[in-house]
């Protein structure tokens, strides 16, 4: 069974709603999924022992939350070369933080990306459930 950790950063509760439904898409594919608030994260050794990685944070003044940028840092040093890897966040209008997550795991870490950043305005709006669950899915195809 993948083991998938899905880690996010969130002021007012939005990516976290992403984060579980993503959790629960990949639950629903058969993967044992951990799911955290990057504040729960405190060294590299936390990121040990995961065959994919989802990485979530809301956009602020243009930017992924600052304590997401911390967190990269740290997963700078855990390896995470060749795993599977997928980006997320709530947005309001322009929904820049999924985009650079997405590309630091992919330039930086060296990982093997899912198809594009996931960024949703409210899971609980629109299509918002689905897009999160397809999501999921595509992460649970590159991890068999
Ligand atoms: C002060 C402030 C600044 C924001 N800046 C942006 C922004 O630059 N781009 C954007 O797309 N959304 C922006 N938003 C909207 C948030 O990304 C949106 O409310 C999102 O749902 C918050 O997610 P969270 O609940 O996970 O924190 C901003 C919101 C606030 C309150």
């Amino acid at each position: 069974m993948a083991k998938v950790l899905v880690a996010f950063a969130t002021r007012t509760g939005q990516t976290k709603k992403i984060a579980e439904a993503i959790a629960e898409g990949l639950k629903a594919e058969g993967a044992d999924v951990t799911l955290k608030n990057i504040n729960e994260t405190k060294k590299e050794t936390d990121l040990e022992g995961y065959d994919g990685y989802v990485f979530g944070a809301a956009t602020y003044h243009g930017e992924m939350m600052g304590p997401m940028k911390t967190f990269l840092f740290l997963a700078e040093k855990a390896n995470l070369e060749g795993k599977v890897g997928g980006a997320f966040g709530a947005f309001g209008w322009s929904g820049e933080a999924p985009g650079r997550i997405f590309d630091t795991m992919k330039n930086i870490f060296n990982m093997e990306m899912v198809s594009a950043p996931l960024r949703i305005k409210k899971v609980s709006a629109g299509d918002g459930a689905q897009k999160a669950r397809a999501y999921a899915q595509g992460i649970a195809a590159k991890l068999k």
